[in-house]
């Protein structure tokens, strides 16, 4: 049976939320009983549906509270030191269990348990499994170690895995929009990123079984599936198991990309919407962007990760881009989609940043004036580039008040945009009742703005025209309009 549960109003979980627990599986009775409470992005998220699928397929069950679960496994994040502190801290409460209940088992998934490998386990005595982001398909295994008292751990990265052939067990509240992983790993090295050291080496997933995943879902009632990798523009799939770096030109052309991807699952069906995240802009294409045109169901929102407005910095970030070549992929973005909500990624305080570095930032902010912006202040993370290379030399205070202008500017800007819609009608799909108010509805438009409006007959998963008709930093508040009313 499909589950539908987690607090989650805000599906960009990717940043937003990095840290804070996202999703915990829902109960169902009988069998050992599995608490599964996932940190992080979207990835982990689409990770702790192959986890819960693994589980109950060997006949676990899953319940909400820990205190009477078997299993307490945490699926971690390792992005930033607060993501990993927050787990730590987490995990105090969780380990207490053990004075009342010794025979429970405390899992840690994902990736922090691949940065710290066994150190984990010694770190943290009271833990008994550790398992990276590869390994899920051995957790039966490592739990019936576990059990037999031994602590068990596999932080084996793959070159191959995809678990393309495990349906997930869906996870989501909504049971309207669903995580499809269509890659795994990164090959980018940025330096500040722990990211290729916690999930291995890039490998792009079948696309039929992709498809079939897509298909499944909309056949289950969800209508919107968001293609997940760390760079979805550098989707690749050969067939025959070749790696990219080895194919030849024709090779190449016979292969499955993202732009071609992206077609096959937006003809799916014209009610099944298509999102994706994340674009690199290093390899966005325009190909992708005028399949996105091509497509009605394919939404009008692309996340773009700036990370920094400065060239100088964007190298030392090794991310393979300028100042100029970014600017030019938002024109491109422009061009070929009016009207495209973009959103972004920023660091503040990076590595020798200074202070009209910085300013850099600001001014790109000022030009591009996105939509949304998830921001950061830099973390240094053990055995990145950045860490062996450079000194993470700007002061705290610096790195504060440089991060304090990014926010107040960019919700200026976010203000801009939401107030810009008012008095438009817009289509949403309804994910379901507000946070705020039961009488209300809250869905998303083409663009990813929250819209909020009475509920009257409507129910989630319909799409509806919305006039908008007042609206804040981060919502569009309206009321629904006739379907003949055009958009
Ligand atoms: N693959 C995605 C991003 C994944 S991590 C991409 O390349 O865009 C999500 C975001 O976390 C990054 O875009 C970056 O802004 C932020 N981030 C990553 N490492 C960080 C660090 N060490 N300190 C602060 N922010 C970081
Ligand atoms: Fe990290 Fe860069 Fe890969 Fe994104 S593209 S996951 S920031 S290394
Ligand atoms: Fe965190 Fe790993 Fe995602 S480090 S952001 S959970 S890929």
């Amino acid at each position: 049976m499909p589950f539908k549960i987690i607090e989650l109003e805000n599906k960009q979980i990717d940043e937003s939320k990095q840290g804070e627990a996202t999703m915990i599986a829902p109960k169902v009775i009988g069998g050992k009983k599995l608490f599964l409470e996932s940190y992080g992005c979207q990835m982990n998220f689409s990770d702790s549906e192959i986890v819960a699928s693994i589980l109950i397929d060997k006949g676990f069950t899953t319940t909400q509270d820990y205190k009477e679960a078997d299993l307490i496994f945490l699926n971690t994040c390792a992005i930033r030191d607060n993501a990993e502190n927050r787990v730590r801290q987490r995990l105090q409460d969780y380990k207490k269990i053990k004075k009342t209940k010794p025979e429970a088992i405390i899992g840690i998934l994902g990736c922090m348990a691949e940065r710290l490998k066994s150190q984990f386990l010694e770190e943290e005595k009271l833990v008994d499994l550790v398992v990276g982001p590869d390994a899920y398909r051995d957790l039966p295994n490592l739990i019936d170690q576990a059990e037999h008292g031994q602590r068990a751990i596999n932080v084996i990265l793959s070159k191959e895995e995809t678990y393309a052939d495990i349906a997930p067990l869906r996870l989501d509240k909504n049971g309207v929009s669903a995580f499809v992983s269509i890659m795994r790993g990164c090959d980018n090295m940025c330096s500040f990123c722990v990211v290729p050291f916690t999930r291995g080496r890039e490998r792009s997933r079948d696309p039929q079984s992709i498809i079939k995943e897509c298909k499944e879902a909309f056949e289950a009632g969800y209508r919107e599936v968001t293609l997940l990798g760390q760079n979805v523009d550098s989707y690749l799939y050969s067939g025959g198991g070749l790696k990219k770096e080895k194919l030849t030109e024709e090779q190449k052309a016979n292969s499955t990309n993202f732009a071609q991807l992206m077609e096959m699952v937006a003809l799916i069906h014209p009610d099944l919407r298509v999102r994706f995240s994340t674009s690199h802009p290093k390899d966005m294409t325009d190909d992708v962007l005028e399949v996105m045109a091509k497509y009605e169901n394919i939404c009008n929102n692309i996340h773009l990760p700036v990370q920094s407005g400065n060239s100088n910095v964007l190298e030392r970030m090794n991310r393979g881009y300028n100042r100029e070549w970014y600017l030019d992929r938002i024109a491109a973005i422009r061009r070929i989609i009016p009207g495209c909500g973009i959103s972004t990624d920023v660091i503040a305080g990076f590595c020798g940043e200074t202070e009209e570095e910085h300013q850099d930032t600001i001014r790109l902010m000022n030009e591009v004036q996105y939509d949304f912006a998830f921001m950061f202040i830099y973390s240094e993370r053990p055995k990145t580039l950045a860490e062996r290379k450079f000194k993470d030399d700007v002061p705290e205070e610096v790195k504060q008040k440089r991060l304090a202008e990014i926010v107040a500017l960019q919700r200026q800007h976010s203000e801009y945009h939401t107030r810009k819609q008012v008095g438009t009608v817009t289509k949403v799909l309804i994910e379901g009742e507000s946070k705020k108010s039961p009488d209300m509805l809250m869905g998303r438009n083409s663009q990813n703005s929250v819209v909020v409006f009475p509920k009257d007959n409507h129910k989630r998963g319909d799409y509806v025209l919305v006039k908008v008709t007042s609206s804040t930093a981060s919502t569009l508040i309206g009321e629904a309009v006739d379907l003949d009313a055009g958009q």
